[in-house]
């Protein structure tokens, strides 16, 4: 039995993750590592919590005493680190939280595996093409790459320029486990990844908290006009992904993981309100009526956009679902676990939200 670490599993893209693996690879041991932060959800995993092929630990990656001694229990043969603070306004507010998880965290756990793997001082060949039986997978995101203008794609090879704490954080960590290939030949892969939507997002980010404020007739907010556009894929084609370059992707490289399908935030929401219409049973156009265009994130930017034709070559991973099909379905999931939504709306997360969304 092969022991796969994952960490953040209990979060959104994370706990889709942990699904994918512990039912498709009965001969895997997968051990979910979660701090369980405000975004950590064992309600996530309700449906897999009892499998005998799945264990969860609650603990940090900023303690490297206890990652040391997790590596040396279970000798992990892979990692898939998810494990991070993963919202842009957040990291506006509190940048040293993502300092410490996404940079210091990220270190700890590459210190941990090259421990365990490289075992001190027997350094192996940084030679790219070497496949080896372990594998360190970061999961990274887009914005590392900055912003884009009217035009243009996100590829492997466009320079990191990242503006938010968030995305500066994310680019350092990237840098951090490439400097663990090249110096110790440690066995790593990356992938870069667009906007992630679906069941169990968390609703501070836009598409939930959307849904969560159309079902409760409270304001929308629109940041500045709503013209920045994202390039949206189904949280499950992510784990997909994520599964297709674990196995197969080369050791050292890069992927870029993108939908091809770019929303102006407003347009976004628009077509989320007549979902909501339909759904809510509301007459056309009531939903909208919600939009609230309030104050512009700082550091905005405009347009992100993936061109994931590496991985499509390569590896013949495709995104399965077309995004009115995918929004459809996710607001299906939330009217369907009100529950789910309560639970994580009440207490401190709704102080959060009512501080963060007061129309400006
Ligand atoms: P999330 O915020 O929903 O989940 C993060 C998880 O990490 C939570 O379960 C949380 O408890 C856990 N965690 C946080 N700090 C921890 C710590 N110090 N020790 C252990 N666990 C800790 O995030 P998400 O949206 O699921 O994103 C997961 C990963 O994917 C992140 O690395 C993010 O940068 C990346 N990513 C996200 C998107 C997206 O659209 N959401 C897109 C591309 C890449
Ligand atoms: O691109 C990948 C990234 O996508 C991930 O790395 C991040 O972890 C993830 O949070 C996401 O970042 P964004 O900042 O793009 O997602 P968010 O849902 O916060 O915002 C999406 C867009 O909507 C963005 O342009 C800001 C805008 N927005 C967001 C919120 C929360 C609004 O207009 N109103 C809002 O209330």
């Amino acid at each position: 039995m092969k022991n796969v670490l994952i960490t953040g599993g209990a979060g959104f893209i994370g706990s889709h993750v942990v699904r994918l693996f512990v039912n498709k690879y009965p001969e895997y041991n997968i051990v979910n590592l979660d701090a369980l932060t405000y975004a950590g959800n064992l309600d996530n995993l309700t449906d897999i919590e009892k499998k005998s092929n799945y264990t969860f630990v609650k603990g940090n990656i900023c303690d490297a005493n206890f990652l040391q001694e997790l590596f040396a229990k279970y000798d992990f043969t892979y990692v898939i680190h998810l494990a991070a603070e993963s919202h842009v306004d957040r990291s506006i507010s509190n940048p040293i939280e993502f300092v410490m998880t996404n940079v210091v965290g990220t270190v700890n756990l590459l210190n941990a595996a090259k421990h365990q793997w490289l075992k001190v001082g027997s350094q192996q060949s940084a030679d790219s093409s070497q496949q080896t039986a372990n594998r360190f997978y970061h999961v990274s995101t887009d914005e590392v790459y900055g912003a884009l203008g009217e035009t243009g794609f996100f590829t492997e090879e466009t320079k990191y320029d990242p503006h938010s704490p968030y995305s500066a954080s994310k680019a350092s960590s990237d840098h951090f486990v490439r400097a663990y290939h090249d110096t110790y030949g440690l066995p790593i892969v990356i992938s870069n990844c667009s906007n992630n939507y679906g069941s169990h997002h968390f609703p501070e980010k836009l598409i939930p908290l959307a849904i969560n404020n159309i079902c409760n007739n409270k304001p929308v907010p629109v940041y500045g006009k709503g013209e920045n556009v994202r390039d949206w894929l189904w949280v499950n084609d992510h784990a997909r992904a994520i599964d297709v370059i674990l196995h197969n992707g080369k050791n050292g490289d890069t992927y870029n993981i993108g939908g091809h399908n770019e929303w102006k935030n407003i347009d976004l929401i628009k077509l989320l309100c007549k979902i909501m219409d339909k759904k809510l049973n509301r007459s056309n156009g009531e939903s909208e009526k919600l939009i609230s265009f309030v104050k512009d994130r700082a550091g905005h930017d405009l347009r992100y956009a993936i061109d994931s034709t590496k991985l499509k070559n390569e590896l013949g991973w495709m995104p399965s679902l077309q995004f009115e099909e995918g929004l459809e379905k996710t607001v299906d999931w939330y009217l369907n676990n009100q529950q789910w939504l309560d639970n994580v709306t009440s207490g401190n997360y709704a102080k959060y939200y009512d501080e963060q969304y007061v129309k400006r």
